[in-house]
């Protein structure tokens, strides 16, 4: 039995935890965190965890590594307290695009994090839509990976789209984009695609699939760069589609991704809000789906000891 039950919060991502918090209906717990004229991080928490069941939360979003550090540091701080149980939230896993070894000498700092993660003190790990399922074996602790594809298969229905077809920009997203194509009842068309080194500029280089005078629904884990999209939406339009739509759980959104992806001519780009943005300041085709709802859904279980698999499903 836990002393009780508390949500934290990294700097990055206390609007979304607020949110979770509403849902749950419990208080943010408090923590300070600053950082000294030297650079080091300080963390604080403000309120007793002593056998308590924790849950902090943090995203990965510019500056990735300063964010990071703040959750490792809170994770110790929670465990140095005495917390009974810590369950890092990461709603965007830092590094999930460095998840193998295909170019020489590189690190895989997606099973690093993994390694850090543990190492500072937590006992579970949840997150939405990983870059690949594969990166839970990174853990030797219990990982729950949650999914956004419900949330995006609601909205796309609510539009009533007369002829729509689901589209995988690789065959690695085209798992994905099966189920998703399923939970709408709609086709799957696929491309394949080429990055030119570690640049932003993508490259169609094969395409299977009909999507003529049909809606198209481009399906991603993450848009970064906006490459991929805009290289996917240009091939979409010279195979037919009479309208584009595109939904990506992660809207990282680096650089100048807004203004490229605001100037494509596709319907709407919808994301969730693991990646902070202000809603308010964001051009009208991008759309926001809040996973504030999931991931309470998620704490209350892993609490309760419920079944977290039903959150998988669709
Ligand atoms: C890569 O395989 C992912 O599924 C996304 O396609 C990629 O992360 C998107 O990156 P960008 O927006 O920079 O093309």
């Amino acid at each position: 039995m836990f002393a009780s039950r508390k949500v934290f919060a990294a700097k990055a991502t206390t609007s979304l935890a607020s949110a979770v918090c509403e849902h749950l209906g419990q208080p943010l717990g408090h923590a300070d965190i600053m950082k000294f004229k030297n650079d080091n991080k300080f963390v604080q928490i403000k309120e007793s965890v002593r056998a308590s069941d924790v849950f902090v939360i943090q995203t990965s979003c510019p500056p990735v590594d300063d964010n990071l550090m703040e959750l490792l540091l809170m994770i110790d701080a929670l465990r140095r307290a005495s917390a009974e149980r810590i369950t890092a939230v990461l709603p965007y896993y830092p590094y999930a695009r460095s998840d193998k070894k295909d170019q020489p000498r590189i690190p895989i700092t997606a099973r690093l994090v993994a390694d850090l993660l543990t190492t500072a003190g937590a006992d579970r790990v949840v997150t939405i839509d990983l870059h690949s399922a594969q990166i839970g074996g990174f853990f030797s602790i219990p990982l729950d990976h949650l999914t956004a594809t419900k949330l995006f298969c609601k909205y796309i229905e609510s539009k009533h789209l007369s002829s729509p077809v689901v589209v995988a920009c690789d065959a690695g997203g085209a798992k994905n984009a099966v189920k998703f194509a399923r939970g709408i009842g709609a086709p799957l068309a696929i491309m394949e695609k080429e990055r030119l080194g570690n640049s932003d500029t993508v490259e169609v280089t094969a395409f299977i699939g009909d999507v003529r005078g049909r809606q198209a629904i481009i399906f991603e884990d993450e848009i970064s760069s906006g490459g991929t999209i805009v290289g996917a939406v240009k091939e979409l339009r010279q195979h037919g589609a009479q309208e584009i739509y595109v939904c990506a759980t992660h809207g990282v959104f680096c650089a100048d991704a807004f203004d490229r992806l605001s100037r494509i001519g596709v319907e709407e780009i919808i994301t969730t809000d693991s990646v902070p943005h202000d809603r308010e300041a964001l051009p009208s085709v991008f759309k926001q789906i809040s996973i504030a709802p999931l991931l309470a859904d998620a704490i209350c279980r892993i609490h309760n000891g419920d079944s977290v698999s039903d959150l998988f499903h669709y």
